[in-house]
């Protein structure tokens, strides 16, 4: 495992963030911060805790049907409980690849009438993009390469590390396409 994001350099990013998000929504009653589960908890409660402005918090859990043959269906696992109606909702997520997650979920929150949806997320994998989401608040921009910690997982092993690493290896070889 070679590290990639020691756990010094995500607090420093994550503080960052936080200044810009509490900036950004300075004159916000209360935002809402929507997280996906299981991957953006370490992210979420870090950055969070970073926080000034008032927050809500909930989640929604995803999953993607036979890849293989549907590419990008996205299915929701748990719903949020939260009505998001009229809601600023800053949807928190550890990592976009293919970004068919994140494209699915905003459009959902946009359907069901949010006001205003941004995205945050810890790490951008660009060149795996199919669907173009945009991302208001990044974290850091990482080569196409299988990484784990800091809430990503291989077969939900790893997600404790505090920092972010790559697999090599045997491990590596035996990843499946992240879905
Ligand atoms: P999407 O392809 O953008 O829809 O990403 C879906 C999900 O795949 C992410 O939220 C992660 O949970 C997972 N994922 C993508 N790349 C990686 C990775 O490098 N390591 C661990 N999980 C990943
Ligand atoms: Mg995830």
């Amino acid at each position: 495992m070679r590290v990639l994001v020691t756990a010094e350099a995500l607090e420093r990013r994550v503080a960052e963030l936080a200044a810009e998000i509490d900036r950004d929504y300075a004159r916000t009653d209360a935002l809402l911060c929507i997280g996906v589960l299981k991957g953006s908890v370490f992210f979420m409660v870090d950055l969070l805790k970073k926080l000034t402005v008032p927050v809500d918090i909930d989640f929604f859990q995803t999953s993607s049907y036979g890849s293989s043959t549907t590419p990008g269906e996205v299915r929701i696992r748990k719903d949020v409980d939260i009505g998001v109606r009229g809601r600023d909702v800053l949807l928190i997520e550890d990592i976009v690849d293919t970004g068919h997650t994140l494209n699915t979920i905003l459009g959902l929150l946009r359907f069901r009438g949010a006001r205003s949806v941004k995205l945050c997320a810890l790490l951008d994998k660009k060149a795996a993009r199919e669907v173009e989401v945009p991302i208001a608040y990044r974290g850091f921009e990482i080569e196409n390469l299988f990484v784990v910690g800091y809430g990503l997982d291989f077969d939900e092993r790893y997600r404790n590390l505090p920092y972010i690493a790559v697999l090599e290896g045997e491990a590596a070889a035996a990843v499946p396409s992240p879905s």
